[in-house]
C-alpha cells in the first residue's frame, strides 16, 4: 500500500472540540489562525511520518478524550508526582491533550518516546509550547531500547502511573507485539494504567505496510494476546477492550476508511495492573 492513499489535503471536519480546546487554551492560537497553522505544520510532518495519523489528520480526532475513562486520566495527571509515558508519541498531541484538560498539571514527570525525533520537534511548533512542555523526549525503537538501570527510561521501571500507546502496538507483527506488551508490563507496577486505541479487523490478520508487517487484531484476539503475556510475566490486570466504529466513534470520514477492508473497526483499551 502506497502512503499517498493516506494523504488528505484539507482537515475539513476532522478538528474535534477536545483538540480545538488544546490549540485555543494550551497553545493560545485563535480559531482564525488555526487552519493556516495546522496546514503549515502538518505538511512539514508528512514527509517525516507517512502514517494515516498524519496524512489523514488523525491527530485532530478526540482520541483519548473520547474515552469514558478520560476524566480519571485527567485527575491522575493533576497529581504532582504522576509519571506518564507516551509510547510512539508522534507529534506529542496526547500529552498536550492531557496538559490542556488538566489545566496547569506539572509535565516534568512526563516522558515521550518515538523512533522519529523530528516529529516531537515539530510538536513544539504545532503547540507553541517549547517554554511550557517539560516532558522528556527519548528517541528510539521501543522493541530494542535498553529499559534498565540508568538508561533514559530506566527510572520509570516500576514507577509509571500512566502509559499511553495510541496507534502503536498494531504497527508490528505478532512476535513484536508480544515483545512490546512484555516491555510495557516490565515498566509497570501494581496500579499502572495502560491506555490506547488502534485500528482492528473483525477477522484478525496480517497486512503489509511500508514499515513492515502489521497484525490487525480483533477485540478478542487482542484480549487473548494481552492475557497470554500477562500469564508469562506473572502480572495481573483488569482488562477492558472495546470495539468501536471508526466513523461514529472516532470521527473518521468516508474517504478515510475507503482504503480499509469492509471488516475494519477500532479497538480502545484500558488495562490496570492489579498485582
Ligand atoms: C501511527 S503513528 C502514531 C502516533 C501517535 N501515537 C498518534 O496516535 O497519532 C506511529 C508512530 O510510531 C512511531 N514508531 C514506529 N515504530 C516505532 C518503534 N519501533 N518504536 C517507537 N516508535 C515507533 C512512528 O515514528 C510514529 O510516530
Amino acid at each position: 500500500m502506497h502512503p499517498s492513499v493516506w494523504y488528505r489535503d484539507d482537515f475539513g471536519p476532522r478538528l474535534s472540540p477536545a483538540c480545538r480546546l488544546v490549540y485555543n487554551r494550551w497553545s493560545g492560537i485563535a480559531d482564525t489562525d488555526l487552519p493556516a497553522h495546522l496546514h503549515r505544520v502538518r505538511d512539514r510532518a508528512w514527509p517525516v511520518g507517512q502514517y494515516p495519523c498524519i496524512g489523514q489528520w488523525m491527530f485532530l480526532l478526540p482520541g483519548l478524550a473520547g474515552f469514558p475513562e478520560f476524566p480519571s486520566m485527567v485527575d491522575l495527571v493533576r497529581q504532582r508526582e504522576a509519571t506518564v509515558l507516551d509510547l510512539a508519541c508522534g507529534l506529542g498531541q496526547d500529552l498536550r491533550l492531557l496538559a490542556a484538560h488538566a489545566d496547569g498539571a506539572p509535565t516534568a514527570r512526563w516522558w515521550a518516546l518515538d523512533l522519529e525525533p523530528r516529529l516531537w520537534e515539530l510538536g513544539y511548533e504545532l503547540f507553541g509550547d517549547r517554554d511550557r512542555m517539560a516532558a522528556h523526549f527519548v528517541a528510539g525503537d521501543f522493541r530494542t531500547l535498553d529499559l534498565t538501570g540508568d538508561s533514559p527510561l530506566g527510572p520509570l521501571r516500576g514507577h509509571v502511573d500512566l502509559i499511553i500507546a495510541n496507534q502503536f502496538i498494531h504497527l508490528f507483527d505478532q512476535a513484536d507485539q508480544r515483545e512490546v506488551i512484555q516491555r510495557i508490563m516490565g515498566l509497570s507496577r501494581p496500579g499502572t494504567m495502560v491506555v490506547g486505541f488502534q485500528q482492528a479487523r473483525r477477522q484478525p490478520r496480517a497486512d503489509a505496510r511500508p514499515w513492515g508487517t502489521m497484525f490487525f487484531h480483533s477485540r478478542d484476539s487482542f484480549v487473548a494476546l494481552w492475557e497470554s503475556v500477562q500469564h508469562d510475566t506473572a502480572t495481573e490486570w483488569t482488562v477492558q477492550v472495546r470495539e468501536v466504529d471508526l466513523r461514529r466513534d472516532w470521527g473518521l470520514q468516508e474517504e478515510d476508511v475507503a482504503w480499509m477492508p469492509a471488516d475494519q473497526v477500532g479497538i480502545e483499551f484500558v488495562f490496570v495492573r492489579s498485582h
